[in-house]
């Protein structure tokens, strides 16, 4: 593994049952500042090799390693050294209903250890970022999907992670959030040199940045040069 490498994996497998593996010799090598799309068809394992990048997932053979840390039978500190230095964005938010849509941006930061005052102003300059600010104090519920997904993409960033993965962020999105959604994630990338690996079925056409390109088909990986 290279110095500047975020993600690296050596033949890496992947299953839910040991005899039905999804994904088999998986080899990649992803760098400090790449900005990676992921596409495959419904089903090949896309949110399946994401989900081994965030821990949640175990090693079934092979080697995988994401911002320094060996993933093979990973410890509890590592797993929340992980946590604090990965961003992650679902589909479907996964935000925390009960708490203001502030508060939900803030977390990372908590967790992180900042103070209240810290936590607050870069919450607070996150949800300008998406264009969010009038909406700080509402509930996730009373926001709709194109603008709860910009919020959770505020609250994965907002902890200025090394790694950003992202599963179909803009899956269910119209176009104006999808827009933000991109530029926000291309943004961190060009200014911040955060890394983004992003499932997508579509890669966005008006997005400029240089990007690597991976299809995920038959339980193999391949990079689209
Ligand atoms: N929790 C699970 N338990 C068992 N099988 C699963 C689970 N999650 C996904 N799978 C299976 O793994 C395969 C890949 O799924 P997934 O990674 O979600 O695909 P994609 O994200 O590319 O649509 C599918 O055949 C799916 O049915
Ligand atoms: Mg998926």
């Amino acid at each position: 593994m290279s110095q500047n490498s975020v993600v690296t994996a050596e033949n890496l497998t992947l299953s839910y049952k040991k005899e039905e593996p999804i994904l088999t010799d998986i080899n990649l090598d992803i760098k400090t500042k790449d900005f990676v799309f992921i596409t495959g068809k419904s089903g090949s394992g896309k949110s399946t090799l994401l989900k081994s990048f965030y821990g949640a997932l175990p090693v079934q053979a092979g080697r995988l390693n994401v911002c320094g840390i060996n993933l093979h039978n990973i410890s509890k500190a590592n797993k929340n050294f992980l946590r604090k230095h990965l961003g992650v964005v679902f589909q479907d938010y996964k935000l925390i209903d009960s708490w203001s849509i502030e508060k939900n941006v803030m977390l990372p930061l908590f967790i992180a250890g900042f103070s209240k005052d810290v936590c607050l102003s870069q919450a607070h300059k996150l949800l300008k970022h998406v264009k969010l600010l009038h909406k700080a104090d509402k509930y996730p519920l009373e926001l709709s999907g194109g603008e709860q997904q910009r919020a959770a993409v505020a609250r994965a960033l907002a902890h200025n992670p090394i790694l950003i993965l992202a599963d179909e962020p803009t899956g269910n999105l119209d176009d104006y959030s999808s827009g933000v959604i991109w530029d926000l994630l291309k943004g961190a990338n060009e200014h911040l040199g955060t890394t983004v690996i992003a499932v997508t079925h579509r890669i966005p056409s008006l997005l400029r940045v240089s990007y690597r390109h991976f299809i995920i088909d038959n339980g193999g990986i391949d990079e689209v040069s």
